[in-house]
């Protein structure tokens, strides 16, 4: 069997990566991995204010934490400890939280090993800020999705709506920019795209133009 394959997408909150991720998976038969659901899953499990607990209290609970991967495609499961994560961990608090204990190398050195033994086992597209950067600096392929705070706030909005959920599109706009800013900002592995990334600016295009700049890039 011969090396595993690693595409790798970076960028922003709101930006569309998983949407991106999922189907660039699909169209390679291969698992898609959402790294961001796995700092979510953590924080929730931690619980709020996690990210002021010292140091050995967080290892001993990262201690008894597994996650694994199946599937292909949209189809991919990310299962913490064999169970399936769950929806609980897509609210915008949770992304917060997510963003909190990320700042913390104790969770990050935990990460780092559980993405990259994923990655020795299965071809993946592996999205989230530092897959190009950091987890897989040797992919073959990198890419780095981004649009104006605006426009991943306004999608965010339709989608939220779109499925009879409350949302306020100025209050979207403010904790999808406070996130940000926090996970550019951090000093370990921060945001941002590897120099050998293909950046995609995705303000004004539709999915299907993003998901060609990308079909054509592992080409
Ligand atoms: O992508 P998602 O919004 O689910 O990510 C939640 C948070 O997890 C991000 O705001 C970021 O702080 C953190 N994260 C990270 N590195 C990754 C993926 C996510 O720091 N590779």
């Amino acid at each position: 069997m011969g090396k595993p394959l690693i595409v790798t997408i970076d960028g922003p909150a709101g930006v569309g990566k998983s949407t991106m991720a999922k189907q660039l998976a699909g169209h390679l038969s291969i698992p898609y991995l959402d790294t961001g659901a796995m700092f979510r899953s953590i924080a929730w499990k931690l619980g709020d204010g996690a990210w002021d607990w010292d140091k050995d209290r967080i290892q001993m609970t990262l201690d008894g934490m597994n996650f694994g991967l199946s599937g292909i495609g949209e189809d991919s499961v990310l299962t913490l400890n064999n169970t399936p994560v769950g929806s609980e961990i897509r609210t915008e608090q949770v992304g917060m939280w997510a963003s909190n204990i990320a700042t913390l190398p104790v969770i990050r050195t935990f990460l780092k090993t559980a993405q990259q033994n994923l990655g020795e086992k299965f071809s993946l597209v592996a999205e989230g800020r530092d897959m190009g950067t950091v987890i897989f600096p040797g992919a073959p392929h990198k890419f780095f999705l981004d649009a104006s705070v605006e426009e991943r706030a306004n999608r965010r909005f339709k989608q939220l709506s779109s499925m009879n959920k409350p949302a306020d599109f100025d209050e979207l706009k403010d904790q999808i920019s406070k996130r940000d800013h926090q996970d550019r900002n951090r000093v370990v592995a921060p945001l941002k795209a590897a120099d050998d990334a293909i950046t995609i600016d995705s303000t004004e295009m539709n999915k299907e133009q993003v998901f060609t700049v990308l079909k054509d890039g592992v080409a």
